[in-house]
């Protein structure tokens, strides 16, 4: 992907964009397990996620330095919210921690490695197998029913329909989508679009989830469905999750809460 494509993609450039960021160069070299459970930490701090010197700037008729010179470690297991005022650059920070937007400078290691050193195939997996995103505009595939969206990860993988529905199904149901399983995307309400999302980047059990603004279409008591299921399988999974959010409820469950503030993140 290009250096400075992202938040500003036509609808069709999202949908090549998504299917890029699931789909993997040679299917038979697939490995079953996420890149977190089988390799073993290689850096000498045992970092999940480590941001060092990160900077970025967007040239619009003016230039706007989103961040200057960046540094942020987080450890498997944690829960961040990224909060802030709108055009701080919050989606920007999701999107260069999940490797969708390269920084200007800087490096963004994952267990110690250089993901932007990977090539395209190791990139495309460490996100496929790694990875789940909630992107804040969903980006479904609208003509699909909210079952094979949500099945489209583990289809890439190259896992048959019979694999994969089961694993879809139930997650489906988890955020409350049992009687909505069939229907087309195009079909459903926002907040039930928005739960499809997050059951499509839960399916595999990433190690990482990466959220933005997740609960931001739905009801109190979707919300606090969505932000139950998400502190559950931190606690079932260790799964990490790093959430750009408005809702200070969701904000204030997380673990640590950072901001931006003249191009560096603080801590809130
Ligand atoms: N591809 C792009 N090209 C040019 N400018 C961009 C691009 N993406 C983002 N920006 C600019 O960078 C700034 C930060 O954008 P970003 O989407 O990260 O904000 P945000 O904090 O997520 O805002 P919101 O809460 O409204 O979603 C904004 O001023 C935006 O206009
Ligand atoms: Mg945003």
């Amino acid at each position: 992907m290009g250096k400075a494509k992202r938040a500003h993609h036509s609808k069709s450039t999202w949908v090549r964009l998504i299917l890029d960021t699931f789909i993997l160069g040679d299917k038979t070299k697939l490995q079953k397990k996420s890149i977190i459970r089988q390799k073993p930490l290689t850096n000498l701090s045992n970092h999940l996620i480590s941001l060092r010197d990160v900077s970025k700037s967007f040239n619009n008729s003016d230039k706007i330095d989103i961040f200057k010179g960046i540094n942020f470690d987080m450890d498997a297991g944690q829960t961040l919210a990224i909060v802030g005022a709108s055009g701080i650059g919050k989606s920007t920070l999701l999107h260069i921690i999940g490797t969708l937007d390269r920084p200007d400078s800087g490096t963004v290691l994952f267990q110690g490695e250089d993901v932007f050193a990977f090539n395209e195939e190791k990139l495309a997996r460490f996100r496929n197998e790694t990875l789940g995103f909630v992107f804040q505009f969903h980006h479904l595939l609208p003509e699909f029913s909210a079952l094979e969206n949500t099945m489209m990860p583990a289809l890439i993988q190259g896992q048959t329909r019979e694999g994969a529905g089961e694993p879809a199904e139930q997650i489906l149901i988890r955020v409350g989508l049992k009687d909505r399983l069939f229907h087309r995307v195009s079909e459903l309400s926002g907040g039930e679009q928005q739960r499809v999302a997050l059951a499509r980047a839960l399916v595999l059990k990433p190690a990482l989830l990466l959220a933005d603004e997740p609960t931001g279409n739905l009801d109190k008591k979707n919300s606090e469905q969505v932000h139950e299921l998400l502190l559950e399988l931190n606690q079932e999974l260790c799964m990490t999750l790093v959430v750009v959010t408005h809702n200070m409820k969701l904000a204030e469950m997380m673990s640590r809460s950072v901001t931006i503030l003249d191009g560096k993140l603080v801590e809130t």
